[in-house]
């Protein structure tokens, strides 16, 4: 065999072996990474050893693989790093960002500078290759720990955790080992300053590459919603446009592009695709993903005895330095950096039992030894450089692989991280319960359809025999744990529902779904009070919401502002259906399972969240009432559309309608569906003349008058609980409420203004900071006069002059000043 046809037979014969492992590391119970690098070291022996003669036609084949580091990079990491981000929760690696952002950039150069400055005195070579060393060793591979925790039923938050860790260190370190090289090599002078604008160019300019490059793809997605192989072909091509583009010919990194490309369309990408072609792209790159990260592990391991061959004593001592280095700058990350952030309000607790699972799950992986080949590659390196970081490199992968690895298991048992809680336990046992007492039905229904004799019934099983749960159930804690974790799951469903028979849009339900995640995690955390914690932060404004507000703020447009809003006024709405419909859920279900204690408990718990949504829900249709109810007539109309499409359905599946004649029905439903699913655009209601209009004071003033002051005033919208004045900042504006309502928070008191009333005056007037917190009630048209035009104002019309005046020495007096 030649050319081809042996690399063919080659990379055959390599998949052929990674089709084994799965089902192998199942049944052996180890790490799958761990297989894969057993089975790469063992074919790359075989390699050598076909090298000196021995080995045949399967050696020839494996000794025709011949990846350099750019063929790994380049083949292997679009896809892998694509893959992740495309599944990732972004709104819930939103949440996180601080911790990721540390964990992925901080950690990166403080585990570099650890390594290295721990390894210089020592290993005979300078300080920029320990760092180097240090930076390939500081991405980590989440596999094998994310699949552990999924196992034990980690909190999610944990694995957001560390997959988000894993998709921006890679990128960060391969920006700083580019550095590094082109230091070491002579290309570019050393200088941290230097050194930091060009790694945060490479990573701003890699995530704005990608932003705009997964932008662009969504735009074009909706014209693949009849075709999802076109639309996989698609994303394929975006992650690796993004990837060469950015490395290639913007110089900056293609990691990062791909990465937030990844990020941008699983998060926008996924709504603009009907749910099944979404689903059916998602398992595309799951497979993709799945040859990406087996493949390139097995040719990196397959290279480990080339990179360990002239291996010597002295090694060790160097190695057992450079692992004690890099656990120290993690844990000191993690225990020392960590606290600091929660500390500062950014970031929420990590305890202490995960941070060591993270601390000894930090595994390295495939991308640590293909950028230690590059060195090895790389011929403008000294080659005791290129020998001191392959040999390290392999090591310290091998260590984590060999040790780590298989002994993680270990060590959450130890921590008892592996074991259910009561709680959880009992939870278990009424699902087995519930599920048993469906078969037992099932099974009657079937004997008695086929008249078959139905068995003897057996003894009732007793729920939690023997095993503690039926205990720990009768503790009212445990039960009301059990039921808020029941409940969560029927929303979630109940979501689902909703996204399926596509009433509610994909939007909001994305939002909704990954609200359901929080409250998980929250009852896990915290029982019913996480719960309540986790329900209330959903009603919170977003990022994305506050990113709008302040685009409004800022360059006083309105559009993002309104498209946010719609979608939270529309989530409110499916919010609230849900809602009602787990209060029944409540009584009809947990009840006769759990007793009337925890019903009461979850019936107070849904009580209070109903009130919240409501008091959000009534805040906006007292301010846009005509949307909400447009909002609620779409509703029912998409809920029309679905009974109709289940009953056409059904007729089909009945063989009344012929399938011609049902193609044609559903084509004309979709038609009807996509003029629907439009969501009524928002209307701010932000036109100056009319808000002007709306305000007693400048209705009396001259048409002339009223014109020129229009033309000064800036409309703005605020948000209930949104604090638009503080105390103690400068004032440079005051401000005219058209309608709504805000809270003038005094020392003492509070004093509620309405429509047509305004505040913001005195630290103009005075020329001295604002004297109170001024908050927006509902959500409230304001007007806001600037400092300059104020004047200007106040010197044309004496009487508005008059007004202002009297009311700021009414309000000196009263508010003691
Ligand atoms: P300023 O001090 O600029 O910022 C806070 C604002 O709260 C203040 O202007 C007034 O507009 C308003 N404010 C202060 N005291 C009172 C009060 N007693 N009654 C109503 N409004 C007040």
């Amino acid at each position: 065999m030649h050319g081809v046809v042996l690399t063919v037979f080659a990379v055959s014969l390599l998949l052929a072996l990674v089709s084994l492992l799965p089902p192998l590391s199942a049944r052996l119970n180890i790490p799958y990474a761990v297989l894969l690098a057993v089975a790469g070291c063992a074919l790359g022996g075989l390699g050598v050893l076909a090298g000196s003669g021995a080995g045949g036609e399967v050696g020839a084949a494996l000794r025709s693989i011949h990846l350099n580091s750019d063929a790994f990079l380049f083949i292997f990491l679009p896809t892998l790093l694509f893959e992740t981000a495309i599944n990732v929760d972004v709104r819930r690696l939103f949440d996180e960002i601080a911790s990721i952002l540390l964990l992925a950039v901080v950690a990166v150069v403080v585990s570099a500078f650890a390594v290295g400055f721990a390894l210089w005195p020592l290993a005979g070579v300078g300080l920029a290759a320990c760092l180097m060393l240090g930076a390939i060793l500081a991405t980590t591979d989440p596999v094998a720990v994310v699949a552990i925790f999924r196992d034990i039923g980690a909190p999610r938050r944990l694995s957001i955790l560390v997959e988000g860790e894993s998709l921006f260190n890679d990128a960060a370190a391969i920006v700083l080992f580019g550095l590094l090289t082109a230091i070491l090599t002579g290309a570019e002078s050393a200088g941290p300053v230097a050194g930091v604008i060009a790694f945060l160019r490479s990573f701003l300019g890699g995530l704005a590459l990608g932003a705009v490059a997964g932008a662009l793809a969504c735009a074009v997605l909706p014209i693949f919603r009849e075709h999802p192989l076109a639309a996989m072909t698609m994303t394929i091509a975006l992650a690796y446009l993004a990837f060469v583009i950015g490395d290639h010919d913007l110089h900056v990194s293609g990691v990062v592009a791909a990465v937030s490309a990844g990020l941008v369309l699983g998060d926008a990408g996924r709504r603009r695709l009907s749910p099944s072609n979404w689903e059916r792209l998602a398992e595309s790159w799951e497979q993709l993903g799945f040859w990406a990260s087996s493949l390139i592990f097995l040719l990196a391991a397959m290279l480990v005895p080339r990179l360990l061959a002239d291996l010597r004593l002295a090694d060790l001592g160097l190695l057992a330095v450079l692992i004690a280095g890099a656990f120290a700058a993690r844990a000191a990350t993690l225990f020392g950096l960590m606290p600091l952030l929660s500390w500062a309000g950014l970031a929420e607790r990590v305890g202490a039992p995960y941070k060591l699972v993270i601390l000894w799950g930090g595994m390295r992986g495939a991308v640590s030894l293909a950028l230690a080949l590059a060195a090895t590659e790389n011929d403008a390196l000294p080659p005791e450089i290129r020998r001191f970081v392959a040999i390290l490199a392999t090591g310290f992968v091998l260590f984590t692989l060999f040790v780590n690895a298989p002994s993680l298991r270990a060590l959450m048992r130890a921590l008892r991280l592996d074991r259910l809680s009561p709680a959880e336990q009992a939870l278990r046992d009424r699902a087995l319960a519930l599920a048993q007492a469906e078969i037992d039905e099932g099974i009657a229904r079937i004997a008695h359809d086929y008249g078959i004799a139905a068995a003897p019934a057996a003894a009732p099983r007793r729920v939690g025999d023997g095993t503690g749960g039926e205990d720990a159930l009768l503790r009212p804690e445990a039960r009301a744990y059990a039921g808020l974790v029941i409940l969560a799951d029927r929303e979630q469903e109940l979501y689902l529902e909703h996204f399926d028979g596509r009433t509610v849009s994909r939007d909001a339900v994305a939002d909704l779904l990954s609200d359901v995640g929080r409250l998980h995690d929250g009852i896990k955390t915290g029982g019913r009070d996480g719960y309540l914690r986790a329900a209330a932060s959903g009603l919170q404004f977003g990022w994305k919401f506050r990113l709008a507000l302040w685009v409004h703020h800022v360059a006083g447009s309105a559009a993002p502002l309104a498209r946010q809003l719609a979608r939270r006024f529309e989530m409110l709405v499916a919010l609230r259906l849900v809602l009602e419909d787990l209060a029944g859920f409540n009584e009809a279900k947990v009840r006769p399972l759990f007793g009337e204690e925890t019903a009461a408990v979850l019936r107070d718990a849904l009580a209070v969240r109903r009130a919240d949504t409501a008091r959000a829900a009534e805040a906006v249709r007292l301010q846009y009432p005509s949307y909400t109810e447009a909002l609620e007539r779409q509703f029912l109309a998409l809920s029309a559309l679905r009974l109709e499409d289940e009953s056409q359905r059904r007729l089909r599946e009945e063989a009344i309608l012929s399938q011609e004649v049902f193609n044609h029905l559903q084509r004309e439903l979709g038609r009807r569906r996509r003029a629907l699913e439009r969501r009524p655009r928002l209307d701010l209601g932000l036109s100056r003349a009319d808000l002007v209009a709306r305000v007693a004071m400048f209705a009396r003033l001259s048409p002339a008058l009223q014109g020129e002051i229009t033309r000064l005033l800036r409309p703005r919208l605020a948000v209930p609980g949104e604090i638009i004045l503080r105390r103690g900042e400068r004032g440079d504006a005051m401000y005219f409420i058209s309608s709504g309502a805000v809270e003038v928070r005094l020392d003492d008191r509070t004093v509620a203004l309405g429509s047509g009333e305004f505040f913001g005056e005195l630290a103009l007037l005075d020329d001295r900071p604002r004297n109170a917190d001024v908050v927006a009630l509902g959500y409230s048209q304001l007007l806001l006069l600037r400092r300059p035009d104020f004047e200007r104002v106040m010197r044309r019309d004496e009487s508005l002059r008059a007004h202002v005046h009297a009311v700021a020495r009414e309000r000196r007096g009263t508010a003691g000043n």
